[in-house]
């Protein structure tokens, strides 16, 4: 029996097909180090933000939950990296990701808290969305060693998702939470835009072919 997770309540406003998940894994190994990458990436952002709290002090827990973030994202780049290479892969020295960097050109760079609170909102969504993409693999794929480790991440990067919008939602912004959730609406939308428009392929973040919408 193939694992299966929850099926999710993201809210994502744009709803990946299954179809996605067969054409992706039609080169499993560029996948896995396409995914790889990603790992990599995540671990990257969270040590980034991990001293980028609002001033004057970083909220509770504001460390911690960065530290913890990138020791998960650590831990998954392990974890496929080791499967990529005992399946005869090898991963690649350069590495692009056309739809976050699609989404950081909204983020609005020099503008001090508003900055922060869109990094934020980035890293939840492609979290979000890397989750959304991990549940219709394990779902789909029928390779079970394969199904197993999409079903594994996909809570951690869940989590992920929900500390990152956390972190976003209870910043000190003047007059705040009304700007705040007006921004995430913008954010979702920016979002949806930008995963429809990527191109196919073996990439977690990949668009879906012409032919397979049409399934
Ligand atoms: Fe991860
Ligand atoms: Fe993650």
């Amino acid at each position: 029996m193939i694992p299966c997770v929850p099926k999710t309540d993201l809210p994502l406003l744009y709803q990946t097909p299954d179809s996605w998940a067969a054409a992706a894994l039609q080169e499993p190994l560029a996948l896995l180090n396409d995914h790889a990458h990603l790992e990599k990436k995540a671990a990257g952002n969270a040590l980034d933000l991990l001293n980028q709290w609002p001033d004057p002090v970083a909220p509770e827990n504001w460390v911690e939950r960065m530290t913890a973030i990138a020791r998960d994202e650590v831990e998954h780049l392990a974890v496929v990296t080791r499967l990529l290479s005992r399946r005869g892969g090898k991963l690649t020295k350069h590495h692009r990701n056309d739809y976050a960097t699609g989404l950081r050109r909204h983020v609005r760079v020099g503008q001090g808290p508003r900055e922060l609170l869109d990094r934020l909102m980035v890293s939840a969504l492609i979290e979000a969305r890397s989750c959304e993409r991990f549940e219709i693999l394990a779902r789909t794929c029928e390779d079970r060693e394969l199904s197993k480790l999409y079903s594994g991440l996909w809570a951690s990067e869940n989590g992920h998702y929900r500390v990152f919008l956390d972190l976003a939602r209870n910043l000190p912004l003047r007059g705040a939470a009304g700007r705040i959730e007006a921004r995430w609406e913008e954010w979702l939308a920016i979002e949806a835009r930008t995963i429809e428009s990527q191109s196919p392929g073996p990439r977690m973040h990949s668009g879906v072919a012409a032919r397979s919408m049409a399934c």
